[in-house]
C-alpha cells in the first residue's frame, strides 16, 4: 500500500509553521531599510495595497493548489496539467537558490550572536564585518574559504538536515513550536528596550515621516510588491507544499489571514525596533538619522546594529537577543524552503523522508559553502538575491496566475475548493485580483526591473559578473526546471488522482 501522506498535527501546527516560514530575515533585515528608502511612512500605502491586492490573494492561490491537489509544487501542478509541472520546478529551484544564500546569513547571525558577548567588533564594526570576518575581496569568483563563516554554515546545514529528516510533524512543526514563541518573546523584549532608549523618537520620526512624493515613483511600488512576495513566502511553491500536508477537511482562508497579518505586524514591529535603535545611535553621535550610513540589507544588521550595541548599556544582552532572533527567524523560514525542495524530491523519485533530506541538505550545503563562505561570498549573495527576488519570484507569480486563471481556467474551481473547506468565504473579487490586477501589476514591475538592470547594471559591478551571478541564476532555474520535468517519475507520478471535494 502507498505510504500515507505526511500531516501536520492540526490547525495550530500548520499556522505556527506557516507564520514561522513567513516571519524571517525579510522582516528583520529587509523591511525596515526598504521602508525607509522608499518613502518612509508613505511606503505603508503601497505596502498595504500590495498585501491586499496581490499578497493575500496569491497566498490563497498557493493554498488552494496545494490543498486541492495534495502535492508539493511539481506534483500538484502536474496533477492540474502534465506540462504545468515545469512551473512547479521553476518555483522549487528558485527556493533552492534562495536557501543556499539564506543559510549564509543565518550562519553570520550565529557568529554575531557569539561575538555579542564580547562586543568583538570593537570600534570599527564595518572593518570587522567586511574585513576581519567576511574577508571581502574583489568581485571575482574566489575559492579561498573563510573558516569563520564556513564552520557555522556547516552547523546550520546539519541542524536543517536533522529537522527535515524527522519529518513534517516531528521535525518541521516541532521546530516552529519551540522557535516561534521564543522569537516572539525575545523580539518583544528587544523592541521595548529599543523604544525606551534616548533618541528613539527621532528614529521613529525618520521611519514614519511620509514622503508622499515617493508614491509617484514606480520603483517604490516595485519595492513594495517584491517585499510582500518575499515576506509572505508566496509563489515559491512553499505554501503549496505546506498546505498539502493539511487534512482534506481543513479551514484554509482564515489561517491564511492570520498568517498574513501576523507577518505584517512583525514587520512593522521590526521597523519600530530597528529605527528606535538607530535613533539612539544618531543621538549618541550627535547627528541626524540621515547622516548614518548603512541603513539597508546586511550592512544594517551586521555593521550599523553592532555600532548601536556597542553604545548601549547592557549592549551584550541586547546584541545576543537581536542576533538570536535573526537566527531563529531565519531558521524557521529556511526549513520551510527546504521542506519544499526535499518534499518534491521525495515525490518525484519515490525516496523516503530521510533519504531525501540527506540528499537535498548535502547538495545544498556543498553549494552554499562553496559560493558563500569564500572571500567573494557577500557580493555573490547580494547579486543572487537581487535577481532571484526581483526577477525570479515575480516571473513565477506571473506565470502562476496566468496559467491557472487564463490558460488552464481553474480559477473558479480553486475558489470553490477554498470556500468548500473554509469559514472565510472568498467572492469573485478574488478571480479579478489574481487574474487581472495581479498579473498586470507584476508584468509592469518585471519589465521596469529588467530594463533597469539591463541599462543601469547593479551596484557598479562588471557585466561578466552580473551575467554569471544575476542572469546566470535565472538561467540555472529555467534550465533546471526543464531538466527536472523531463526526468521520469517514480510511483506517485503514475497514480491516477481525483481531487476532493
Ligand atoms: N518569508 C521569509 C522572510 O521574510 C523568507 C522566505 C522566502 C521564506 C521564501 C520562504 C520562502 O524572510
Ligand atoms: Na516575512
Amino acid at each position: 500500500a502507498p505510504a500515507e501522506r505526511e500531516q501536520w498535527t492540526g490547525q495550530t501546527g500548520f499556522i505556527l509553521a506557516a507564520i514561522g516560514s513567513a516571519v524571517g530575515l525579510g522582516n528583520i533585515w529587509r523591511f525596515p531599510g526598504v521602508a525607509y528608502e522608499n518613502g518612509g511612512g508613505a511606503f505603508l500605502i503601497p505596502y498595504l495595497i500590495a498585501l491586499l491586492t496581490a499578497g493575500i490573494p496569491i497566498l490563497f492561490l498557493d493554498y488552494s493548489v496545494g490543498h486541492r491537489f495534495r502535492g508539493t509544487a511539481p506534483l500538484a501542478y502536474r496533477r492540474i496539467h502534465p506540462r504545468a509541472e515545469l512551473l512547479g520546478w521553476f518555483q522549487i529551484l528558485l527556493s533552492f537558490v534562495i536557501a543556499v544564500y539564506y543559510a549564509a546569513v543565518i550562519a553570520w547571525a550565529g557568529s554575531y550572536f557569539v561575538f555579542s558577548f564580547g562586543l568583538q567588533w570593537g570600534d570599527d564594526p564595518q572593518g570587522f564585518f567586511l574585513g576581519e570576518y567576511l574577508q571581502v575581496g574583489e568581485p571575482t569568483i574566489s575559492t579561498t574559504l573563510v573558516s569563520a563563516v564556513a564552520l557555522p554554515l556547516v552547523l546550520t546545514w546539519a541542524v536543517i538536515l536533522i529537522v527535515l529528516a524527522l519529518g513534517v510533524a516531528k521535525g518541521v512543526e516541532k521546530a516552529n513550536f519551540i522557535g516561534l514563541p521564543l522569537l516572539v518573546l525575545a523580539f518583544l523584549a528587544l523592541v521595548v528596550r529599543a523604544i525606551t532608549l534616548p533618541g528613539a523618537t527621532d528614529g521613529l520620526d525618520a521611519l514614519f515621516t511620509p514622503n508622499w512624493g515617493a508614491l509617484t515613483d514606480p520603483e517604490v511600488w516595485i519595492a513594495a510588491y517584491a517585499q510582500i512576495f518575499f515576506s509572505l513566502s508566496i509563489a515559491f511553491g512553499i505554501m503549496v507544499t505546506y498546505s498539502s500536508y493539511r487534512k482534506r477537511k481543513s479551514n484554509m482562508t482564515s489561517p491564511g489571514l492570520v498568517v498574513a497579518f501576523a507577518n505584517s505586524s512583525f514587520e512593522v514591529l521590526a521597523g519600530i525596533g530597528v529605527f528606535s535603535a538607530l535613533g539612539f545611535l544618531a543621538h549618541q553621535q550627535g547627528v541626524g538619522i540621515a547622516d548614518i550610513e548603512g541603513l539597508t540589507g546586511p550592512i544594517l544588521s551586521f555593521v550599523t546594529f553592532p555600532a548601536v550595541i556597542s553604545q548601549m548599556p547592557g549592549g551584550s544582552l541586547f546584541g545576543a537577543l537581536f542576533f538570536g532572533c535573526l537566527v531563529v527567524a531565519g531558521f524557521t523560514s529556511i526549513i520551510s524552503i527546504l521542506q519544499g525542495v526535499s518534499g518534491s524530491v521525495q515525490e518525484k523519485f519515490g525516496l523516503g523522508i530521510r533519504q531525501s533530506a540527506v540528499t537535498v541538505s548535502a547538495i545544498c550545503a556543498v553549494i552554499s559553502i562553496a559560493l558563500f563562505s569564500t572571500t567573494s561570498g557577500l557580493l555573490a549573495l547580494d547579486t543572487v538575491d537581487q535577481w532571484a527576488n526581483n526577477i525570479g519570484v515575480v516571473t513565477s507569480a506571473i506565470l502562476m496566475t496566468l496559467l491557472l486563471v487564463w490558460v488552464l481556467r481553474r480559477g473558479e474551481e480553486l475558489r470553490f475548493h477554498l470556500n468548500a473547506v473554509s469559514t472565510f468565504q472568498i467572492g469573485r473579487w478574488w478571480n479579478f485580483l489574481i487574474g487581472v490586477v495581479g498579473p498586470v501589476f507584476l508584468a509592469y514591475m518585471l519589465i521596469q526591473k529588467v530594463v533597469s538592470l539591463l541599462t543601469d547594471g547593479y551596484e557598479g559591478l562588471p557585466t561578466w559578473y552580473l551575467i554569471t551571478f544575476g542572469w546566470g541564476t535565472i538561467a540555472f532555474v529555467v534550465v533546471g526546471a526543464f531538466l527536472m520535468t523531463a526526468t521520469p517519475w517514480g510511483r506517485l507520478g503514475q497514480e491516477p488522482f481525483r481531487p476532493w471535494p
